[in-house]
């Protein structure tokens, strides 16, 4: 299996194959994703919701992605590893955001670096990538900026938000961005976007015709209780390990575990 390496992802594009990203916080899960042919694992700053337990991404450091981010450089052999840089890290200025992707990729092996926004984080991108440090855009609906937004709204609708959009994507394109994700985007809006780039883009919410698509993990897995209505669960993990918890706790109470195999005598 060949390493997943930036100039890869244009050449997707070019041919006309998907890119598939789904979200990973650690070793075990970067490992059974690499193994399932993913071609890129997000440590995505929906860490803080979906693993620390926070009600919004926007509490998270740099200082607690690292460990999570290094569990999943460690565990991707084949995979491209994409971390976020969390909020109030580079929207400031181009020398903070190269500070801030530096210190990640230094402290982790990530390969990549993505945040948020559009033409107001161009001078970043650019900085970014001028430092030999590849980055993906996040374009759409996005989280960091939730309370700006007015809540997790549909983005693109709208006389002029396709033009806003596809101004900002030729930002990032410009700046040196090598994909784009697009999250709750109308379908034809992304599409054209799509269309409009030389970069992939990928779609989280955003229709069929994108370049690539990205989940986060536990809703494909179907872990937790809550799932946005774009993801679809393609497993029942969180069944599959309440029911083996359960049957530990059942056989630990009535007393046939350990049984002789799993024990050491004399
Ligand atoms: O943090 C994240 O998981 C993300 C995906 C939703 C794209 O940015």
């Amino acid at each position: 299996m060949a390493k997943v390496r930036i100039h890869h992802f244009r050449e997707m594009k070019q041919r006309g194959e998907k890119i598939t990203m789904l979200t990973a916080y650690d070793y075990p899960t970067a490992r059974a994703f690499d193994a399932a042919g993913v071609d890129v694992l997000l440590v995505g700053d929906s860490l803080a919701d979906n693993i620390l337990g926070y009600d919004s991404t926007q509490p998270l450091t740099l200082d607690d992605m690292v460990p999570f981010v290094r569990a999943v450089a460690r565990g991707a052999e084949r995979a491209f590893v994409v971390a976020d840089l969390p909020f109030g890290t580079y929207e400031a200025s181009p020398e903070q955001a190269v500070m801030s992707a530096v210190d990640m990729v230094k402290r982790t092996g990530a390969t990549a670096v993505k945040f948020e926004g559009g033409r107001r984080i161009a001078r970043q991108v650019k900085a970014v990538t001028d430092a030999g440090i590849p980055f993906m855009g996040h374009l759409g609906f996005t989280p960091q900026s939730e309370n700006a937004l007015g809540g997790r709204r549909i983005q693109g609708r709208g006389d002029g938000a396709y033009d806003a959009m596809l101004a900002d994507a030729l930002a990032l394109q410009e700046a040196g961005a090598f994909a784009i994700v697009l999250e709750m985007v109308i379908a034809p809006v992304a599409e054209k976007l799509s269309a409009a780039l030389d970069i992939p883009t990928i779609g989280i919410g955003a229709g069929v015709n994108t370049d690539g698509q990205v989940l986060v993990w536990l809703d494909a897995a179907g872990v937790g209780d809550w799932h946005p209505s774009f993801s679809k669960q393609f497993g029942e993990i969180g069944k599959a390990m309440t029911d083996a918890a359960a049957g530990y706790v059942a056989e630990v109470k009535g007393g046939t575990f350990p049984a002789a195999e799993h024990t050491f005598d004399e």
